[in-house]
């Protein structure tokens, strides 16, 4: 600790995601030492007030909190296995994005060189860091993020997903998903809309309203499939397949891309075939799952 009574944290790694990290930090007062492969990229940061460590070996030896985010896990490893001993008993944050199985290896590797290691999913682009509105997912360690909040909670709002060093980039992975499927629907929702003149504004606006109340049937629909029963109290898959009608039949009059609503009709379909007409749409998860063995 220095006299700002704020914790010392290291910064390895000083691209779009690193250098927004590390300006956090020291914007919230954190004595903060940063290194990067491409040593120019310190300069603004240096400028700032950040302190320059030539080495990696000078940058974990700085702090006890060590945060890397490169470009993937090879880098990471790459390194930092030349300075394992000198990480011995201090705290390793990756934010680096990885698979879970990745994590978990790199979990181990720590642990095996006596690494305290909280694996995270940012959750944000970099001008998002510093925002508390944003989340960070955690996972590893148990009880480092506890210890270390009041540092980590300076770059976003920070989630404890628990011990299992995998589950942030599971999350993450998972996360990535829904933001694609979701942005594919509302992409062709809008040219949908815009076809007949509703500007892309007007149309999101309602959207955003919309995403609140998709929220509520989630938080509804996951109990469903934690229970592993899909009782059609609101609307059954028969309903939803009369309204995806209504919705390729606008689409097709305007001349839309009906790739996205034909892929949700063939797994509803799928499902009304195996005789289960009269579920909620959460059934459709069964489309996702592994085929049983
Ligand atoms: N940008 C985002 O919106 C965002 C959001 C969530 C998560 N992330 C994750 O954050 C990580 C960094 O992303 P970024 O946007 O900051 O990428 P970036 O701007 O391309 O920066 C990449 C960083 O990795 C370093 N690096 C790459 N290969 C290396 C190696 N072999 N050895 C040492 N350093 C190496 C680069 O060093 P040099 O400067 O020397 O090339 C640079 O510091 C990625 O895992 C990314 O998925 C990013």
């Amino acid at each position: 600790m220095s006299n700002t009574n704020k914790q010392n944290v290291t910064v390895i790694g000083l691209g779009r995601m690193g250098a927004a990290l590390a300006a956090a930090f020291l914007d919230a007062g954190h004595p903060t030492t940063v290194f990067n492969r491409t040593p120019d990229k310190a300069g603004p940061l240096v400028a700032r007030g950040a302190r320059h460590a030539a080495t990696v070996a000078e940058a974990v030896t700085a702090s006890e909190l060590v945060v890397v985010c490169v470009l993937d896990y090879p880098a990471v490893r790459a390194l930092l296995e030349p300075v394992a001993d000198a990480l011995r008993g201090r705290v390793l944050v990756n934010l680096t994005s990885g698979s879970p199985e990745q994590a978990r290896e790199e979990a181990a590797w720590a642990a095996g060189h006596g690494i305290g290691y909280l694996d995270g999913g940012i959750m944000t682009t970099p001008p998002g860091i510093g925002d508390s509105a944003n989340m960070i997912l955690y996972a590893g360690g148990p009880g480092l993020l506890q210890t270390h909040r009041p540092a980590l909670e300076v770059l976003a709002d920070p989630v404890d997903l628990g011990a299992d060093a995998g589950l942030a980039s599971l999350y993450d992975a998972g996360l990535l998903g829904l933001m694609w499927s979701m942005f594919g629907g509302w992409l062709h929702s809008t040219a949908l809309t815009g076809a007949d003149g509703v500007s892309a504004k007007d149309f999101t606006a309602v959207v955003v309203r919309s995403l609140g109340t998709m929220a509520w049937f989630m938080t509804t629909y996951a109990e469903q499939i934690d229970a592993g029963k899909y009782p059609g109290d609101d609307a059954t898959l028969d309903v939803h397949v009369a309204s995806i009608a209504h919705l390729l039949h606008a689409g097709e009059k305007r001349g839309i891309d009906a790739r996205l609503p034909e892929l949700h009709l063939e797994m509803m379909r799928e499902a009304i075939e195996a005789g289960h007409g009269g579920d909620s749409y959460a059934r459709i998860i069964e489309a996702f799952r592994p085929a049983p063995r």
